[in-house]
């Protein structure tokens, strides 16, 4: 027999027990729409990986590989640089040291093959010869924002109306 005090506690532990059925089914449909949340998430990253280089942005900042964000500090660099030559001032390589873009791990992994490399040493090798020619630098800075152009037309189209807005004009 149980008496009133015992089906009291039944009734309460059985409220309980609903209680603990109702979170624990919260609970999971929270997982499931997690999980539904991280596909998305993983989609949008797929897209924007794409995106890096058809947009201009990342529209998550935190997703970016090492090789976007050097390119963002390229872009600039450059543009501080061409500030600089506008004022007639002399560029300094130790301010502007070249960033090493290519070692560094990329969104797609599919551009690391000889023809990004070899665009890759032209670009440095423009960057460089820009602090050889003080007198020159309008053209040598040109030069070198020509291999950027160079190697995006193979690579990496979105950013080249930016990447245009670089040059120069004289
Ligand atoms: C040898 C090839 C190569 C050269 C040279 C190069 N880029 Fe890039 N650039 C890339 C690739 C590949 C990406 C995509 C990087 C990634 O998403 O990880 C990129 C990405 C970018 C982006 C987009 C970054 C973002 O926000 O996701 C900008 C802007 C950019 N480059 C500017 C420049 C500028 C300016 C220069 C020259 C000073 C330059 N690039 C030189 C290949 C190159």
């Amino acid at each position: 027999m149980i008496s009133s005090y015992g089906l009291f506690c039944l009734m309460k532990n059985n409220k309980l027990f609903v209680l603990a059925l109702v979170v624990l089914f919260i609970v999971q449909l929270a997982c499931r729409e997690q999980i539904k949340q991280t596909d998305v998430n993983a989609g949008t990253v797929q897209n924007d990986s794409a995106a890096s280089c058809s947009q201009e942005t990342i529209m998550d900042p935190n997703q970016a590989k090492p090789m976007a964000l050097m390119m963002r500090q390229m872009v600039i660099n450059a543009d501080s640089m061409k500030q600089r030559i506008l004022r007639n001032e002399t560029l300094d390589s130790l301010q502007f040291r070249f960033i090493k873009f290519y070692l560094v791990e990329p969104t797609d992994p599919n551009v690391l093959e000889p023809n990004f490399f070899e665009k890759s040493r032209l670009h440095q090798a423009a960057y460089l010869e820009m602090f050889k020619h003080p007198k020159e630098q309008v053209k040598y800075y040109n030069l070198m924002i020509a291999s950027c152009v160079s190697c995006h037309q193979d690579y990496c189209s979105g950013p080249l109306k930016r990447i245009n807005k670089l040059p120069i004009k004289l």
